[in-house]
């Protein structure tokens, strides 16, 4: 079962997703794609000795360029992680099930358009929140609404700074995303 990895930034968890993948008895990571020539997921990927596709808007929202990459490396599922840009309708069409994201919240809160990174454990320190955390979910037509596969919390604590909560959430996600996308292939995988 093939995997392609979209990140726009760091890849920290792109980095953690392809060292749970190696030499996994039968899921691969084949393929990391980005919308930023700049990216350093782009440099990890070069590490693990895995492929790269950089896209522009044009490309990826005008052309079946990205969909035909993903078709010549036979992709069965596609793990975004830390993706910034909307995912067009044909794209989800092509993967009913198969889009698993990651959101540095709980959803449904800090959720939506906007709501990323920074942002969100920025907000999360504004509201005094307790508690906040990660939400593992399938893309659908509808930003941030697909089914949760996974959601888990840790606590803020008062002097929590959002570099902080980053931090906690970011721990979080390398400890969690790999295992949760290895459960879901494992159980919808033809
Ligand atoms: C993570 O916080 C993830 O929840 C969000 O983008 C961030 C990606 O971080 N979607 P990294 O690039 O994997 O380090």
């Amino acid at each position: 079962t093939s995997i392609a990895i979209f990140a726009s930034g760091s890849g920290s968890n792109a980095q953690k997703i392809m060292e749970y993948f190696d030499n996994h008895p039968s899921i691969q990571v084949k393929l990391v794609l980005s919308n930023k020539e700049d990216a350093p997921v782009l440099l990890r990927a070069a590490n693990f000795m895995v492929p790269t596709y950089v896209f522009d808007r044009k490309t990826f929202y005008e052309t079946t360029k990205v969909e035909e990459e993903l078709a010549s490396y036979k992709i069965d599922y596609i793990v975004l992680a830390g993706f910034l840009w909307l995912i067009p309708l044909p794209l989800i069409h092509t993967y009913p099930n198969k889009i698993i994201n990651i959101h540095p919240a709980l959803l449904p809160k800090y959720g939506g358009k906007g709501m990323y990174g920074m942002k969100v454990h920025e907000a999360v320190v504004q509201a005094k929140e307790t508690e906040t955390g990660i939400t593992i979910h399938l893309i659908n037509e509808e930003y941030d609404k697909g089914a949760h596969l996974f959601q888990i919390s840790c606590v803020v604590e008062a002097n929590d700074t959002p570099e902080r909560i980053a931090e906690k959430v970011h721990a979080l996600e390398h400890t969690h995303f790999p295992k949760v996308i290895e459960e879901w292939i494992l159980k919808t995988r033809s």
